[in-house]
């Protein structure tokens, strides 16, 4: 089986051929970076125009190297959602116009699972396992107990950990993107030099909270002599990220005991999105596992960030199951995982 995946929710434009024997024949992914970094983050308008300007020739360019041709498609698969709607509508329609010209199904992908499954794409993994998804529009803990069905546990009630990470990196002149900007001014830091809160760390629940450790880095940078110097920044950096290392651990160890006495045949704890690169959370997660009873397993980093190959496998693991999409398939710019999980409450509340 074959199938051609489009991916477009965000700044990444992206095409990749996956088959169902788990080997991705051929990939593209373009980042946009340049394009926003003089703004300081995504400006939408602009991600659209820039999957518009590059997403056919990505997939020429992906179909070419794989010596493919689309009649050789068992399907096609695009992002249908979550994500920014310019963006999302460029992919679906891209994907809505090979299916139909090519006389093959159309699979609308929710972006999120596509981070999900990837641990099967790239290890074989069985259902079910605890997934934890850290990017820079998501942080949220779901059991997977199978293609289409998501149980959440736990998410933000403001911002993701990885927009925390870009804004606190903002906020201390380190540049864009921030996570690994402040992850590499963090080497040079002391972790322990300044206070700060661990959000949400013994509540009962298994949500996050990056806000009020945001706006404490905020109170903490105004409060040293400006500009910064490199050790502030870099001692700001590091007790940041030790933080939000401990609030995510501390998260996660619940969401773990509530995982394995409600799924008990499940070995393993899933990391995915691009907050995944971050060494020190790696680290850390890699321990709680352990004292948890579930091994880590991290998919390789270019696979953790944004990419088509993970929509392409998403859409072999529905196409399987005979969940295809008709051509009228509307966008989604919102598209929970559970949707029978409660709103979470608090402000800015994404999923
Ligand atoms: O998954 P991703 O590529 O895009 C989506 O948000 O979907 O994740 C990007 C996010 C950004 O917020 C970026 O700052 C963060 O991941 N990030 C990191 C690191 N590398 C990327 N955060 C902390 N440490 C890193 N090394
Ligand atoms: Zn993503």
């Amino acid at each position: 089986m074959l199938v051609l995946g489009i991916e477009t929710s965000c700044d990444e434009t992206a095409a990749a051929l996956v088959t169902d024997s788990r080997t991705v024949l051929a990939e593209r992914v373009l980042s946009q970076l340049d394009d926003h970094r003089p703004y300081g983050g995504v400006v939408p308008e602009i991600a659209a125009r820039a999957h518009l300007h590059h997403v056919d020739r990505l997939i020429a360019e992906t179909m070419a190297e794989a010596g493919c041709a689309f009649s050789d498609l068992d399907a096609v698969a695009a992002t249908g959602g979550p994500g920014l709607i310019g963006g999302v509508i460029v992919g679906v329609m891209t994907g809505k116009a090979i299916a139909l010209a090519a006389d093959k199904p159309f699979l609308a992908i929710n972006h999120l699972e596509g981070h999900a499954l990837t641990a099967r794409l790239t290890s074989g993994l069985d259902f079910p396992y605890l997934l934890l998804l850290v990017s820079g529009g998501h942080c949220q803990l779901l059991a997977v107990e199978g293609v289409g069905r998501y149980c959440r546990l736990g998410t933000t009630i403001d911002d993701a950990a990885g927009e925390a990470f870009d804004k606190v990196a903002k906020m201390a002149g380190l540049g864009y993107p921030g996570g690994p900007a402040l992850e590499r001014a963090a080497a040079g830091g002391d972790p322990t030099r300044f206070a700060l809160p661990r959000p949400m760390k013994g509540r009962p629940d298994c949500n996050f909270s990056f806000s009020g450790l945001k706006n404490a880095v905020r109170l903490l940078i105004e409060s040293l002599p400006q500009p910064l110097s490199a050790q502030d920044a870099a001692d700001v950096s590091a007790g940041f990220q030790a933080a939000v290392a401990e609030a995510i651990a501390d998260r996660v160890t619940r969401a773990a005991a509530q995982f394995r006495a409600r799924w008990p045949e499940g070995r393993h704890l899933v990391v995915s999105g691009g907050v995944a690169a971050n060494t020190l959370l790696r680290q850390t997660l890699a321990r709680v596992g352990e004292e948890s009873g579930l091994e880590l397993l991290a998919p390789p980093l270019r696979l953790c960030t944004d990419n088509a190959a993970m929509i392409a496998w998403a859409g072999i693991e529905r196409f399987r199951l005979g969940l295809i999409d008709d051509l009228d398939f509307a966008p989604r710019p919102r598209w929970p995982l559970d949707p029978t999980a409660p709103a979470a409450v608090g402000a800015g509340v994404k999923a």
